[in-house]
């Protein structure tokens, strides 16, 4: 949720410092600060709500000259956003600065602790007090910053990334983790930490990620990791294959809209290098035995929002190609309900960032259980994928708009490699079929492309509909979970009431919200697949219209059945029943984007909202 930047070095400290922030302010935005040592002493600047307040603050107050530097941008979870709660957070005696990602759950006992010893607290967040107790860890630790930073995080509890500076140490940072994101960035003379690789991919592409409970201890020059317990710790290295421009607008008012834009080579990039020679299917970081997965008997996929939605229509294409039962479940509620999983059962974690904390203790809940993990993420580094038997990246790039888009889309399309695979292994479907698969998921690209050369009638569709109070969306098979995500999408940034069904629950309640003027948007199946499911549809739109609801209609060229019935009508391409997710999304995502535009939201930057949920 926070956004965590760190730089150690001999270049200005704050600029970098700055500079990460920006690129990191898509993970929240209720305040932001730095803090630098210089001459022995910190200095700090904070402000509340968004980082162009702090740069403005860092205008009319400048920060001295530093080569060491912390940031941090927040996302409120204890303690409004305000000037105060924003990090950093120092010690009582100034000497120490830390920033805190997650929540630390036994900081009430600790807090009270200190205040019983006499600390004065001046927030009223959970972070303060890991300032105080390092201060108070020091002296015991003979001024080692690190070694009292491993004291603290072995007395914290919960979810906690920190970065601490301290005055008398000031060309040195310590970092530590538990259960939320932290990467390293070792460039030439300097290093980096931060929440993740955008802060720092415009310095260096070497990263390292680190494991849980690890303490790292960055000069300059040097790089040292720990466990809590001081012990040398392994972790990985890696490069990071994103280059800087990938998160920067490139000539786009919104990073949605660009994001919006890439879809097609997005979902290009992670079908790349999928087929080997033989023409089999290859996925490289599929790190499961072939005895692995034919022993499997049922796929659980956990994952939350518009990944849950990717979720809900892999499990049409897992079912339809492998046979295997499938269930779909929020990552939030999988662990809460007692679920039956064991050995033979395959968990698939999908997650952009990697990071969200529900899916991420939903995968531990399975593994616990026996069950082999599949993490489907996008983030290198990230912990999801590290705590994963195997993973397959999607390539959609930085997603840095809060709003999901590319990464729906390649989520569909790995859930997708990964049926296949399993349906391959398994000798469910034959090689032909397989490569025919795949040969229609190459030609999503130019699907996609399509739909965006065409999206004006939908911008001003949103236009036209701005006032409305009320948005419906419904859907049917891999329609359904498409309106859940349009509904998501209008909720998310245009801040109004929308909502999905599936449209065969319409006259078990929900037909009861349709009144004169509502509008009603329908994701239409292809009358040449399930042909029953198109009929059908055709009566629900007629139902909703009959009582007032005013369509508008995403069908595939050519559908000519809706004709009649459709107020409006957006055409996508003609396309396989299974890859029509991949088409009729778009139309809902450049719907939302407009809207809120319209409405003069932040479309990138939705209230409320972080981009990665780190917290349950
Ligand atoms: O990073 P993740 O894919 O795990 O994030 C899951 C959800 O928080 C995310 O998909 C969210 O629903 C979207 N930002 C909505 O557009």
């Amino acid at each position: 949720m926070c956004g965590i930047v760190g730089y150690v070095g001999s270049k200005q400290a704050l600029e970098i410092v700055v500079e990460g922030l920006r690129r990191l302010e898509y993970r929240g935005y209720d305040s932001a600060g730095v803090a630098v040592i210089t001459g022995g002493e910190l200095e700090m600047r904070k402000k509340a709500g968004k980082l162009a307040n702090l740069e403005a603050l860092l205008g009319e107050d400048p920060l001295p000259d530093s080569t060491t530097g912390i940031g941090h941008t927040r996302w409120a979870t204890h303690g409004a956003p305000n000037d105060i709660n924003a990090h950093p957070h120092l010690s009582g005696d100034a000497r120490v600065a830390i920033i805190h990602n997650g929540i630390i759950e036994n900081f009430a006992e600790l807090r009270d602790e200190l205040i019983a010893m006499g600390v004065e607290t001046v927030s009223e967040t959970d972070s303060e007090v890991a300032a105080h107790l390092l201060a108070l860890a020091l002296p015991e630790w003979d001024g080692d910053l690190a070694a009292a930073m491993r004291a603290v995080c072995r007395r914290l509890e919960g979810a906690f990334t920190l970065v601490a500076i301290d005055a008398d140490a000031p060309d040195l940072l310590v970092a530590a983790r538990r259960n939320s994101p932290l990467v390293v960035g070792r460039g030439k003379g300097e290093n980096f930490v931060a929440s993740d690789v955008a802060a720092f991919i415009a310095h260096t592409r070497d990263a390292i990620e680190l494991g849980q409970d690890q303490v790292v201890v960055l000069t300059k020059d040097d790089v040292l990791v720990t466990d809590f317990e001081g012990n040398p710790a392994d972790y990985n290295e890696f490069e990071v294959t994103w280059d800087a421009s990938a998160a920067e607008k490139g000539g786009f008012d919104l990073f949605m809209l660009k994001e919006i834009s890439e879809q097609p080579r997005a979902v290009a990039d992670t079908l790349l290098g999928r087929i080997n020679r033989q023409g089999l299917l290859q996925l490289d970081d599929m790190r499961l035995s072939l005895e692995e997965i034919r022993a499997i008997e049922k796929v659980v996929i956990v994952a939350c929002g518009t990944a849950y939605h990717a979720g809900m229509v892999a499990k049409y294409a897992i079912e339809h190609w492998t046979r295997i039962p499938c269930e779909v479940e929020l990552a939030s509620e999988f662990r809460y309900r007692d679920p039956i999983v064991d050995s033979r059962t395959l968990v698939i974690a999908i997650s952009q960032s990697g990071e969200t904390m529900d899916t991420l203790m939903a995968l531990r809940h399975g593994r616990q259980q026996g069950a082999k993990a599949l993490a489907i993420c996008n983030t290198q580094g990230a912990t999801i994928p590290r705590e994963s038997d195997a993973v397959l990246y999607t390539y959609a790039g930085p997603e840095i708009a809060v709003a999901s888009t590319k990464a729906f889309l390649t989520q569909i399309v790995a859930t997708y490699l990964v049926a296949l695979y399993l349906a391959q292994v398994r000798g469910h479907m034959f090689g032909d079929e397989i490569r025919a698969v795949v040969d229609e998921l190459s030609n999503m690209p130019n699907a996609v492309d399509l739909v965006l050369d065409t999206t004006e009638g939908v911008r001003e569709l949103a236009r036209e509909f701005a006032d409305a109070t009320s948005v419906l969306f419904i859907g049917r098979h891999v329609g359904f979970p498409v309106a859940l995500e349009g509904a998501l999408k209008l909720k998310e940034l245009a801040y109004m009431h929308a909502e999905g069904f599936a449209a065969g629950e319409l006259k078990h309640g929900p037909i009861a919200l349709i009144e004169s003027g509502v509008p009603v948007v329908v994701v239409v199946p292809s009358p040449r697949g399930r042909s029953v499911l198109h009929e059908k549809i055709v009566s629900n739109i007629q139902e909703v219209r009959a009582r007032g609801a005013i369509t508008i209609v995403i069908a595939e060229e050519g559908d000519e059945l809706v004709v009649p019935y459709a107020d409006h009508l957006v055409r996508v391409p003609e396309v396989p029943t299974l890859m029509q997710p991949l088409v009729s999304t778009v139309p809902l995502q450049v719907f939302a984007c407009e809207m809120a535009t319209v409405k003069g939201h932040d479309v990138d930057q939705p209230r409320n909202l972080a981009k990665s949920v780190t917290v349950e």
